[in-house]
Protein backbone atom coordinates (compact mmCIF):
# COMPACT_ATOMS: atom_id res chain seq x y z
CA UNK A 1 0.00 0.00 0.00
CA UNK A 2 1.63 3.31 -0.93
CA UNK A 3 0.17 5.79 1.45
CA UNK A 4 1.00 3.51 4.27
CA UNK A 5 4.72 2.53 3.09
CA UNK A 6 4.73 7.15 2.25
CA UNK A 7 4.23 7.69 6.07
CA UNK A 8 6.68 4.81 6.51
CA UNK A 9 9.08 6.70 4.64
CA UNK A 10 8.09 10.59 5.97
CA UNK A 11 8.44 9.22 9.85
CA UNK A 12 11.84 7.74 8.76
CA UNK A 13 12.68 10.74 6.90
CA UNK A 14 12.05 12.80 10.12
CA UNK A 15 14.11 10.54 12.11
CA UNK A 16 16.94 10.81 10.71
CA UNK A 17 16.84 14.39 11.08
CA UNK A 18 15.70 14.25 14.71
CA UNK A 19 18.82 11.85 15.39
CA UNK A 20 21.47 14.14 13.23
CA UNK A 21 20.21 17.16 15.22
CA UNK A 22 20.25 15.62 18.74
CA UNK A 23 24.17 14.75 17.61
CA UNK A 24 25.41 17.80 16.55
CA UNK A 25 23.15 20.59 19.32
CA UNK A 26 21.77 18.65 22.39
CA UNK A 27 23.82 18.42 25.34
CA UNK A 28 24.15 14.51 25.72
CA UNK A 29 24.20 14.27 21.94
CA UNK A 30 28.18 15.84 21.63
CA UNK A 31 29.02 14.74 24.50
CA UNK A 32 28.30 11.56 24.18
CA UNK A 33 28.03 10.81 20.66
CA UNK A 34 29.20 13.32 18.70
CA UNK A 35 32.59 12.80 20.90
CA UNK A 36 31.90 9.18 19.75
CA UNK A 37 32.28 9.69 16.70
CA UNK A 38 35.46 12.13 16.38
CA UNK A 39 37.67 9.75 18.55
CA UNK A 40 36.81 7.32 15.57
CA UNK A 41 38.21 10.09 13.34
CA UNK A 42 35.37 11.24 11.41
CA UNK A 43 35.42 14.94 10.32
CA UNK A 44 31.80 16.91 10.60
CA UNK A 45 31.77 16.74 6.93
CA UNK A 46 31.66 13.06 6.76
CA UNK A 47 29.02 12.78 9.74
CA UNK A 48 26.48 15.19 7.60
CA UNK A 49 27.38 13.16 4.32
CA UNK A 50 26.18 10.09 6.09
CA UNK A 51 23.88 11.78 8.34
CA UNK A 52 24.68 10.38 11.22
CA UNK A 53 22.90 10.75 14.65
CA UNK A 54 22.57 10.28 18.11
CA UNK A 55 19.25 8.75 20.08
CA UNK A 56 19.00 9.71 23.50
CA UNK A 57 19.71 7.14 26.67
CA UNK A 58 15.81 7.76 27.55
CA UNK A 59 13.39 5.36 27.45
CA UNK A 60 10.62 7.76 24.71
CA UNK A 61 12.34 10.63 24.14
CA UNK A 62 12.00 10.10 20.34
CA UNK A 63 9.02 8.40 20.60
CA UNK A 64 7.30 12.08 22.44
CA UNK A 65 8.98 14.36 20.05
CA UNK A 66 8.04 11.99 16.54
CA UNK A 67 4.02 12.04 18.42
CA UNK A 68 4.16 15.65 19.72
CA UNK A 69 4.83 16.48 15.74
CA UNK A 70 2.15 14.83 14.73
CA UNK A 71 3.76 11.30 13.67
CA UNK A 72 0.96 8.58 14.33
CA UNK A 73 2.02 5.64 16.34
CA UNK A 74 1.42 3.31 13.77
CA UNK A 75 4.10 4.56 11.40
CA UNK A 76 6.33 4.63 14.36
CA UNK A 77 5.58 0.91 15.19
CA UNK A 78 5.94 -0.23 11.60
CA UNK A 79 9.07 1.23 11.04
CA UNK A 80 10.25 -0.41 14.09
CA UNK A 81 11.48 2.54 15.71
CA UNK A 82 9.81 2.49 18.37
CA UNK A 83 8.52 -0.98 20.45
CA UNK A 84 5.25 -0.82 21.16
CA UNK A 85 4.26 -1.34 24.76
CA UNK A 86 0.65 -0.89 26.43
CA UNK A 87 1.46 1.78 28.83
CA UNK A 88 4.36 3.08 27.70
CA UNK A 89 6.21 2.67 24.10
CA UNK A 90 9.74 3.17 23.40
CA UNK A 91 12.86 3.89 21.55
CA UNK A 92 14.30 1.22 20.03
CA UNK A 93 17.77 2.93 19.25
CA UNK A 94 18.14 4.78 22.90
CA UNK A 95 21.45 5.34 23.96
CA UNK A 96 23.11 4.57 20.46
CA UNK A 97 24.72 6.37 17.88
CA UNK A 98 22.65 6.31 14.58
CA UNK A 99 23.48 5.12 10.55
CA UNK A 100 20.55 5.89 8.71
CA UNK A 101 20.04 3.54 5.55
CA UNK A 102 19.76 5.05 2.01
CA UNK A 103 18.22 3.55 -0.70
CA UNK A 104 20.02 3.92 -4.95
CA UNK A 105 17.89 7.64 -4.53
CA UNK A 106 18.94 8.85 -1.39
CA UNK A 107 15.46 7.61 0.74
CA UNK A 108 15.73 6.45 4.29
CA UNK A 109 15.00 2.59 4.64
CA UNK A 110 15.81 2.09 8.44
CA UNK A 111 18.52 2.55 10.52
CA UNK A 112 21.98 0.68 11.94
CA UNK A 113 22.58 1.94 15.90
CA UNK A 114 25.40 1.14 17.40
CA UNK A 115 26.19 1.23 21.13
CA UNK A 116 29.25 3.69 22.15
CA UNK A 117 32.33 1.49 23.90
CA UNK A 118 32.40 -2.34 23.56
CA UNK A 119 29.91 -3.45 26.41
CA UNK A 120 29.90 -7.15 25.52
CA UNK A 121 26.70 -7.67 26.84
CA UNK A 122 24.64 -6.12 24.38
CA UNK A 123 24.66 -6.46 21.01
CA UNK A 124 26.69 -4.37 19.22
CA UNK A 125 24.82 -3.37 16.23
CA UNK A 126 21.26 -3.13 16.25
CA UNK A 127 19.03 -2.86 13.07
CA UNK A 128 15.68 -1.66 12.23
CA UNK A 129 13.42 -4.84 11.70
CA UNK A 130 11.98 -5.89 8.05
CA UNK A 131 9.04 -3.82 6.79
CA UNK A 132 7.07 -2.79 4.07
CA UNK A 133 9.83 0.04 3.26
CA UNK A 134 12.96 -1.89 4.73
CA UNK A 135 14.11 -5.17 3.09
CA UNK A 136 17.88 -6.21 4.48
CA UNK A 137 18.57 -8.53 1.77
CA UNK A 138 17.59 -6.00 -0.69
CA UNK A 139 19.76 -3.00 0.50
CA UNK A 140 23.13 -2.33 -0.14
CA UNK A 141 24.59 0.79 3.02
CA UNK A 142 26.11 3.66 1.22
CA UNK A 143 24.87 2.94 -2.37
CA UNK A 144 23.19 6.64 -2.35
CA UNK A 145 26.32 8.13 -1.65
CA UNK A 146 28.50 5.76 -3.90
CA UNK A 147 26.58 5.03 -7.12
CA UNK A 148 27.84 7.70 -9.18
CA UNK A 149 31.54 7.13 -8.24
CA UNK A 150 30.93 3.69 -8.94
CA UNK A 151 29.60 3.96 -12.60
CA UNK A 152 33.24 6.19 -13.13
CA UNK A 153 35.31 4.38 -11.70
CA UNK A 154 33.49 1.15 -13.13
CA UNK A 155 34.55 -0.83 -10.02
CA UNK A 156 33.08 -1.12 -6.74
CA UNK A 157 34.34 -2.11 -3.50
CA UNK A 158 32.60 -4.48 -0.94
CA UNK A 159 32.77 -4.31 2.54
CA UNK A 160 31.20 -5.51 5.85
CA UNK A 161 30.36 -2.63 7.44
CA UNK A 162 29.07 1.01 8.06
CA UNK A 163 32.24 2.34 9.56
CA UNK A 164 33.92 0.62 6.43
CA UNK A 165 31.86 2.74 4.28
CA UNK A 166 32.23 6.36 5.99
CA UNK A 167 36.48 5.48 6.25
CA UNK A 168 36.74 4.58 2.86
CA UNK A 169 34.63 8.21 2.30
CA UNK A 170 36.87 10.27 4.34
CA UNK A 171 40.02 8.56 2.91
CA UNK A 172 38.71 9.61 -0.79
CA UNK A 173 37.28 6.67 -2.17
CA UNK A 174 33.61 6.38 -2.50
CA UNK A 175 33.42 3.72 -4.99
CA UNK A 176 32.32 1.50 -1.55
CA UNK A 177 29.17 -0.65 -0.70
CA UNK A 178 28.64 -2.44 2.76
CA UNK A 179 26.20 -5.75 3.11
CA UNK A 180 26.17 -5.05 6.73
CA UNK A 181 27.68 -7.99 8.08
CA UNK A 182 26.05 -10.85 5.73
CA UNK A 183 26.53 -12.88 2.71
CA UNK A 184 25.87 -10.48 -0.80
CA UNK A 185 22.07 -11.78 -2.33
CA UNK A 186 21.37 -11.66 -5.85
CA UNK A 187 19.21 -8.53 -5.41
CA UNK A 188 22.19 -6.47 -3.64
CA UNK A 189 24.41 -8.21 -6.55
CA UNK A 190 21.68 -6.82 -9.32
CA UNK A 191 21.99 -3.24 -7.96
CA UNK A 192 25.38 -3.44 -7.88
CA UNK A 193 25.24 -4.71 -11.69
CA UNK A 194 23.12 -1.81 -12.81
CA UNK A 195 26.44 0.57 -12.17
CA UNK A 196 29.21 -1.66 -13.27
CA UNK A 197 30.41 -5.35 -13.83
CA UNK A 198 33.51 -5.29 -11.72
CA UNK A 199 33.66 -5.83 -8.25
CA UNK A 200 36.22 -6.00 -5.39
CA UNK A 201 35.55 -7.64 -2.18
CA UNK A 202 37.75 -5.96 0.98
CA UNK A 203 37.70 -8.98 3.71
CA UNK A 204 38.37 -8.29 7.53
CA UNK A 205 41.69 -9.54 8.16
CA UNK A 206 40.61 -12.37 10.31
CA UNK A 207 40.80 -15.61 8.61
CA UNK A 208 37.80 -16.99 10.24
CA UNK A 209 35.59 -14.12 7.99
CA UNK A 210 38.01 -15.16 4.79
CA UNK A 211 36.73 -18.55 4.18
CA UNK A 212 33.18 -17.61 5.19
CA UNK A 213 32.99 -15.22 2.81
CA UNK A 214 34.39 -17.12 0.23
CA UNK A 215 31.45 -19.07 0.06
CA UNK A 216 28.71 -16.45 -0.84
CA UNK A 217 31.00 -15.03 -3.68
CA UNK A 218 30.01 -18.01 -6.44
CA UNK A 219 26.45 -15.84 -6.46
CA UNK A 220 28.66 -12.87 -7.56
CA UNK A 221 30.28 -15.09 -10.69
CA UNK A 222 26.71 -16.34 -11.42
CA UNK A 223 25.49 -12.99 -11.80
CA UNK A 224 28.17 -12.59 -14.80
CA UNK A 225 30.59 -9.92 -12.83
CA UNK A 226 33.98 -10.24 -12.62
CA UNK A 227 35.41 -10.41 -9.05
CA UNK A 228 38.33 -9.70 -7.36
CA UNK A 229 38.98 -9.72 -3.81
CA UNK A 230 41.69 -8.07 -1.38
CA UNK A 231 42.54 -8.86 2.05
CA UNK A 232 43.77 -6.37 4.74
CA UNK A 233 46.63 -7.28 7.45
CA UNK A 234 45.57 -9.31 10.18
CA UNK A 235 43.49 -7.66 13.42
CA UNK A 236 42.64 -4.85 10.27
CA UNK A 237 39.35 -4.16 8.64
CA UNK A 238 38.42 -1.64 5.83
CA UNK A 239 37.80 1.01 8.48
CA UNK A 240 40.76 0.73 10.83
CA UNK A 241 43.44 0.25 7.79
CA UNK A 242 42.21 3.61 5.90
CA UNK A 243 42.36 5.81 8.89
CA UNK A 244 45.49 4.88 9.40
CA UNK A 245 46.88 4.97 5.82
CA UNK A 246 47.51 8.10 3.59
CA UNK A 247 45.29 8.01 0.52
CA UNK A 248 48.39 7.59 -2.27
CA UNK A 249 49.39 4.59 0.35
CA UNK A 250 45.48 3.13 0.14
CA UNK A 251 45.36 3.27 -3.17
CA UNK A 252 48.56 1.41 -3.95
CA UNK A 253 47.70 -1.04 -1.24
CA UNK A 254 44.27 -2.04 -3.19
CA UNK A 255 45.58 -2.02 -6.56
CA UNK A 256 48.78 -4.53 -5.49
CA UNK A 257 46.85 -6.53 -3.09
CA UNK A 258 43.76 -7.37 -5.20
CA UNK A 259 43.88 -10.39 -6.94
CA UNK A 260 41.42 -12.11 -9.38
CA UNK A 261 38.83 -14.20 -7.20
CA UNK A 262 39.24 -17.43 -9.16
CA UNK A 263 42.94 -17.36 -8.93
CA UNK A 264 42.85 -16.27 -5.19
CA UNK A 265 40.68 -19.27 -4.23
CA UNK A 266 42.68 -21.68 -6.12
CA UNK A 267 45.89 -20.68 -3.71
CA UNK A 268 44.38 -20.48 -0.70
CA UNK A 269 42.81 -24.04 -1.09
CA UNK A 270 45.93 -25.28 -2.62
CA UNK A 271 47.20 -24.20 1.19
CA UNK A 272 44.49 -25.84 2.56
CA UNK A 273 44.94 -29.33 0.78
CA UNK A 274 48.55 -29.72 1.69
CA UNK A 275 49.71 -32.95 0.47
CA UNK A 276 46.23 -34.91 1.50
CA UNK A 277 45.01 -36.41 -2.34
CA UNK A 278 41.48 -37.22 -0.74
CA UNK A 279 40.80 -33.31 0.49
CA UNK A 280 42.80 -32.30 -3.18
CA UNK A 281 40.22 -33.44 -4.87
CA UNK A 282 37.08 -31.86 -2.79
CA UNK A 283 38.75 -29.11 -3.13
CA UNK A 284 39.03 -29.38 -6.79
CA UNK A 285 35.09 -30.23 -7.61
CA UNK A 286 34.85 -27.19 -5.15
CA UNK A 287 37.11 -24.96 -7.53
CA UNK A 288 35.24 -26.48 -10.56
CA UNK A 289 32.01 -26.00 -8.83
CA UNK A 290 32.96 -21.86 -8.80
CA UNK A 291 33.94 -21.31 -12.70
CA UNK A 292 30.83 -23.43 -13.32
CA UNK A 293 28.91 -20.37 -12.02
CA UNK A 294 30.49 -18.02 -14.59
CA UNK A 295 27.81 -17.71 -17.50
CA UNK A 296 30.47 -16.91 -20.27
CA UNK A 297 31.83 -20.04 -21.66
CA UNK A 298 35.68 -18.71 -23.20
CA UNK A 299 36.20 -17.17 -19.42
CA UNK A 300 35.41 -20.60 -17.54
CA UNK A 301 37.73 -21.98 -20.41
CA UNK A 302 40.97 -20.02 -19.51
CA UNK A 303 40.16 -20.11 -15.77
CA UNK A 304 40.41 -24.07 -16.31
CA UNK A 305 43.87 -23.09 -17.57
CA UNK A 306 44.72 -21.04 -14.88
CA UNK A 307 43.04 -23.50 -11.96
CA UNK A 308 44.98 -26.45 -13.96
CA UNK A 309 48.26 -24.58 -13.30
CA UNK A 310 48.11 -23.47 -9.79
CA UNK A 311 46.15 -26.73 -8.25
CA UNK A 312 48.76 -28.98 -9.92
CA UNK A 313 46.18 -31.00 -11.99
CA UNK A 314 45.26 -31.94 -15.82
CA UNK A 315 43.35 -29.65 -18.19
CA UNK A 316 41.36 -32.83 -18.93
CA UNK A 317 40.15 -33.48 -15.52
CA UNK A 318 39.06 -30.14 -14.83
CA UNK A 319 37.06 -30.36 -18.35
CA UNK A 320 35.19 -33.41 -17.40
CA UNK A 321 34.56 -32.27 -14.01
CA UNK A 322 33.50 -28.92 -15.22
CA UNK A 323 30.86 -30.75 -18.32
CA UNK A 324 29.21 -32.69 -15.67
CA UNK A 325 28.09 -29.38 -13.88
CA UNK A 326 27.30 -27.09 -16.95
CA UNK A 327 25.31 -29.46 -19.43
CA UNK A 328 23.95 -26.67 -21.61
CA UNK A 329 27.25 -24.97 -23.40
CA UNK A 330 30.36 -27.56 -23.14
N1 LIG B 1 26.52 -6.23 12.30
C1 LIG B 1 25.21 -6.25 12.77
N2 LIG B 1 24.95 -6.69 14.05
C2 LIG B 1 25.97 -7.08 14.88
C3 LIG B 1 27.28 -7.09 14.40
C4 LIG B 1 27.53 -6.65 13.10
O1 LIG B 1 24.30 -5.88 12.05
N3 LIG B 1 25.67 -7.47 16.11
C5 LIG B 1 26.77 -5.76 10.93
C6 LIG B 1 26.97 -4.26 10.90
O2 LIG B 1 26.42 -3.75 9.69
C7 LIG B 1 28.47 -4.13 10.92
C8 LIG B 1 28.89 -5.31 10.07
O3 LIG B 1 27.96 -6.33 10.41
O4 LIG B 1 28.90 -2.88 10.40
C9 LIG B 1 30.31 -5.79 10.27
O5 LIG B 1 30.50 -6.24 11.60
P1 LIG B 1 31.84 -5.98 12.39
O6 LIG B 1 33.02 -6.14 11.50
O7 LIG B 1 31.78 -6.75 13.64
O8 LIG B 1 31.63 -4.46 12.81
P2 LIG B 1 32.36 -3.14 12.32
O9 LIG B 1 31.62 -2.61 11.13
O10 LIG B 1 33.81 -3.36 12.20
O11 LIG B 1 31.99 -2.20 13.53
P3 LIG B 1 32.91 -1.36 14.54
O12 LIG B 1 34.14 -0.94 13.81
O13 LIG B 1 32.00 -0.24 14.89
O14 LIG B 1 33.19 -2.23 15.71
MN1 LIG C 1 7.91 -4.39 -0.14
MN1 LIG D 1 33.98 -8.53 10.84
MN1 LIG E 1 34.69 -4.89 10.85
MN1 LIG F 1 35.48 -2.03 12.57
Amino acid sequence: NTDVRESMYLVSEFAKDYFHNTLLHSEEGKAIGLSYFKERGFTSETIKKFALGYSPEVWDAFTKEALGKGYKLEFLESTGLTIPKDDRPFDRFKGRVMFPIQSMSGRILGFGGRILGNDKKAAKYLNSPESDIYHKSKVLYGIFQAKQSIAKQNNCYLVEGYTDVIQFNQAGIENVVASSGTALTPDQIRLINRLTKNITVLFDGDAAGLRASIRGIDLILEEGMNVKVCAFPDGEDPDSFAKKTPYEELVKYLDENSKDFIQFKASLLMKDAKNDPIKKADLIRDMVVSISKIPDRIQREIYIQECSRIMDISEQVLVSTLAQLVQKDV
